[in-house]
């Protein structure tokens, strides 16, 4: 009785997902009719396709224990090799053109772009830091030091792990000084000096550091809990920050920089011990970064590590020239700044 269940359930949501992936009766006609074009929304991750395929996919490991019929199985050997030509048609004519390596091969992402990757300034001085000076840097620097000890106490030499939290809160200050920002600019009808474009840039860079690691560390049920809590508190109390004071707001993402700098050290300290086996780099480091095909965790966390180091000076920066009574649109923003 629960397999037909399951097995109906199933049918219904990869039926709906054939439905919307091919445009279905409407969809198709209105596509072909009027447009007569397709357009093609899967991509391969991995060797995983991703669009309306995933879906699928994500559908049919659910149950991974449950036995199938050999005929049953054949059929869905034989739809996965379909969804590597999953084609949606639409109405609305948005497509992505074929995009190639340089060396030819096929890029397979979507989720950034080769113009968007880069090589990593490995060069930057990791030692720089900036010494608390008055009564804010004090308590900013204070606050990241308190924190930390939490952190390291939960973790404790769990790297992966730990290096995966710490993404998941990295990511956010970016976003939450970008928009705000962003709706400053229009308030005022001035331009940002580009402060938004970099903010965002140090947010997508840190989702992109964190979308390498979970490649590596795949959490546990209680972690991502954790994550959402964390995430939960902390948007809302750097929003608030932001709003109260952004020279404060900067600082302190300044000095978060610097314990993201020294946890990844730690994290190579480890890889070079051999505590941590020194895996090969997951395929979307690869192409971020442009690695060498043989790279390893250790050149990821290299790179990783000096993003963090940039993320830092881009962070006291802005914190200076608040501190120095100007706005950030008076001086030009670090935009591209890796
Ligand atoms: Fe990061
Ligand atoms: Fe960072």
């Amino acid at each position: 009785m629960n397999r037909f269940v399951l097995r109906s359930v199933k049918q219904c949501l990869v039926n709906g997902q054939r439905y919307y992936g091919s445009g279905g009766g409407g969809g198709m006609v209105y596509g072909s009719a009027l447009v007569g074009r397709s357009v093609h929304l899967s991509g391969q991750r991995n060797g995983v396709m991703f669009g309306g395929f995933e879906w699928r996919r994500m559908m049919s490991s659910a149950p991974a224990s449950m036995e199938k019929a050999p005929s049953e199985k054949k059929e869905q050997e034989k739809e996965e090799m379909k969804g590597k030509d999953v084609v949606a048609s639409s109405y609305w004519g948005i497509s992505r053109p074929t995009i190639t390596r340089e060396d030819g091969t096929v890029w397979p992402w979507n989720c950034f772009m080769p113009w968007e990757t880069y090589k990593a300034d490995v060069s930057i001085d990791l030692k720089k830091h900036h010494v608390p000076k008055n009564f804010l840097d004090k308590l900013a620097y204070k606050t990241v030091k308190f924190l930390r000890i939490p952190v390291d106490l939960f973790f404790q030499r769990r790297y992966g792990c730990h290096a995966m939290m710490l993404e998941t809160v990295a990511a956010v200050p970016g976003m939450v000084g970008g928009m705000l920002l962003h709706l400053k600019s229009l308030r005022k009808f001035q331009q940002s000096g580009g402060w938004i474009k970099a903010l965002l840039e140090e947010a997508e860079n840190e989702r992109m550091h964190l979308m390498t690691i979970v490649e590596l560390v795949k959490p546990k049920w209680y972690e991502r809990l954790l994550v959402l809590a964390v995430q939960g508190v902390f948007f809302n109390g750097f929003f608030v920050l932001y709003l109260s004071s952004p020279k404060l707001a900067h600082r302190f993402v300044g000095y978060l920089e610097e314990e993201a700098v020294f946890s990844y050290t730690e994290y190579l300290e480890s890889i070079e011990s051999g505590e941590t086996e020194n895996v090969p780099a997951p395929a979307i480091a690869i192409d971020y970064w442009r690695l060498p095909k043989d790279a390893r965790l250790k050149d990821v966390i290299t790179v990783i590590r000096a993003d963090e180091a940039h993320h830092r000076d881009i962070n006291h920066f802005a914190s200076d020239i608040q501190f120095q009574g100007k706005e950030l649109r008076e001086a030009p923003a670090p935009i591209g700044y890796h």
